[in-house]
C-alpha cells in the first residue's frame, strides 16, 4: 500500500492553516507548508517538497487573494495564481501525485439569476478572477488526477474575513452601509474541511477519485445585506455586542472598489452531492464559532 502523505500549500493562509489542523486531527498525515518553504511559483521549492515529503496527494489553496489589489499587481496574481497551479500540476503529473486544487465562485461574470453549475461556462470579470480562471484550466491541461474545488465567500476562525470585519464594525459603528445587490453562498472554513476530509478518505480507501471540478459552498445563498444582518442577530444573540447598529442598504456603486464583484456568484452543489454524498452545511454555525473565538480574545 502507498504512504498515506498529504501536502498542503498556503499553509499560513485562512484555509491551508485550518486544513492542516483539521485532517491531522482527522488521523490524516498531513504536512502544511507556508509560502517560505513551499513557494508555487519556484519549480525547485516545489520539486523539493515532493521528495522529502513524498506526498501521495497536494491540496492547493495557496493563492493571490487581494482581489483590487490584483488589479495593479497584475504579474504576480498571475505568477501566483495561473503559474503556481500549473507548476504543480506539471510536478504531480510526472511524480504520480494527485492534485486538489481550490478555485473561486468569482470565475463567473454574476450575469446569470439562479445558481452557477459546473457546466456554465466562466467568464470572469477582473484580474484576480481571470487569474483563477486560467490556473484552472492550467492544471486541467496538464494533468489527469485532479480535483478542482470551487469555494465562495469564505469565513473561518483563522486570518481575516468579512464576519470578523463586520462584527467589529458592529461593534464600533451606529450606522453600517451595507451593498445589497451581491448575492453569494458563505461558506465557513470548518464545512470546507469536512468536505475534503471526506474526499481524502474515499480517494485512499479507493486510491482514487471521480476527478474533476465541483462546486462547494454552505446554505443559504443571501445578498451581502443579509449576510450582515444574520451576523449582527447571532453577535447580539451570543452577547458578542450590546446593540444592533442600523443597517442601510447601498448598491455596490456607493463603495466604488478597482475590482469589479459578481453581483450574483451563488453555486449550485448538487454535482458533489449526486458523486460523492457531500452536502451542503448551514453557515450561520460557522458564525456562531467565530464569535466564540472573538469573544475569548476580547
Ligand atoms: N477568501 C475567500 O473569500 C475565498 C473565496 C473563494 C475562493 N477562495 C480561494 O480559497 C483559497 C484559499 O483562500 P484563503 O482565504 O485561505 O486565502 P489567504 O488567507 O489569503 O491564504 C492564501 C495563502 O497563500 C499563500 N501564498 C501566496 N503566494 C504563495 C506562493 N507563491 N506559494 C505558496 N503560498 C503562497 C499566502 O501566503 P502569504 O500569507 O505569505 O502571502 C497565504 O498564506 C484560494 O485559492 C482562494 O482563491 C477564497
Amino acid at each position: 500500500m502507498k504512504p498515506e502523505n498529504i501536502l498542503i500549500t498556503g499553509a499560513s493562509g485562512q484555509v491551508g492553516y485550518e486544513l492542516t489542523a483539521y485532517l491531522n486531527r482527522c488521523g490524516f498525515n498531513a504536512v502544511g507548508l507556508s509560502r517560505s518553504q513551499l513557494d508555487i511559483t519556484d519549480f525547485d521549492s516545489i520539486k523539493h517538497a515532493i521528495k522529502t515529503y513524498k506526498p501521495q496527494i497536494i491540496i492547493n489553496p495557496a493563492a493571490y487573494t487581494n482581489v483590487d489589489g490584483a488589479e495593479t499587481d497584475i504579474d504576480m496574481a498571475y505568477r501566483i495564481n495561473r503559474d503556481g497551479p500549473e507548476n504543480l500540476a506539471v510536478l504531480c503529473k510526472t511524480h504520480n501525485v494527485s492534485l486538489i486544487h481550490i478555485s473561486t465562485d468569482y470565475v463567473f461574470d454574476g450575469s446569470k439569476t439562479t445558481p452557477y453549475h459546473e457546466s456554465d461556462e466562466p467568464n470572469p470579470i477582473g484580474e484576480y478572477a481571470k487569474s483563477k480562471y486560467e490556473g484552472e484550466i492550467a492544471v486541467k491541461e496538464n494533468m489527469n488526477d485532479y480535483l478542482i474545488l470551487r469555494i465562495s465567500w469564505v469565513f473561518g476562525k483563522y486570518g481575516k474575513n468579512y464576519v470578523k470585519s463586520a462584527l467589529n464594525w458592529a461593534k464600533t459603528k451606529d450606522k453600517l452601509n451595507i451593498v445589497d445587490d451581491q448575492i453569494g453562498s458563505p461558506t465557513y472554513v470548518s464545512h470546507i474541511c469536512g468536505a475534503i476530509a471526506f474526499l481524502l478518505k474515499k480517494y485512499f480507501k479507493e486510491e482514487t477519485l471521480k476527478w474533476g471540478l465541483y462546486h462547494y459552498c454552505g446554505l443559504p445563498t443571501v445578498t451581502r445585506y443579509n449576510f450582515t444582518k444574520i451576523i449582527v442577530e447571532e453577535g447580539l444573540k451570543w452577547g458578542f455586542l450590546e446593540k444592533a447598529p442600523e443597517l442601510i442598504p447601498v448598491p455596490s456603486t456607493f463603495f466604488p472598489t478597482p475590482a469589479k464583484r459578481p453581483q450574483n456568484s451563488s453555486m449550485d452543489c448538487s454535482l458533489i452531492w449526486e458523486t460523492f454524498g457531500i452536502y451542503q452545511k448551514e453557515w450561520r454555525e460557522g458564525v456562531r464559532h467565530i464569535i466564540d473565538v472573538l469573544k475569548e480574545v476580547k
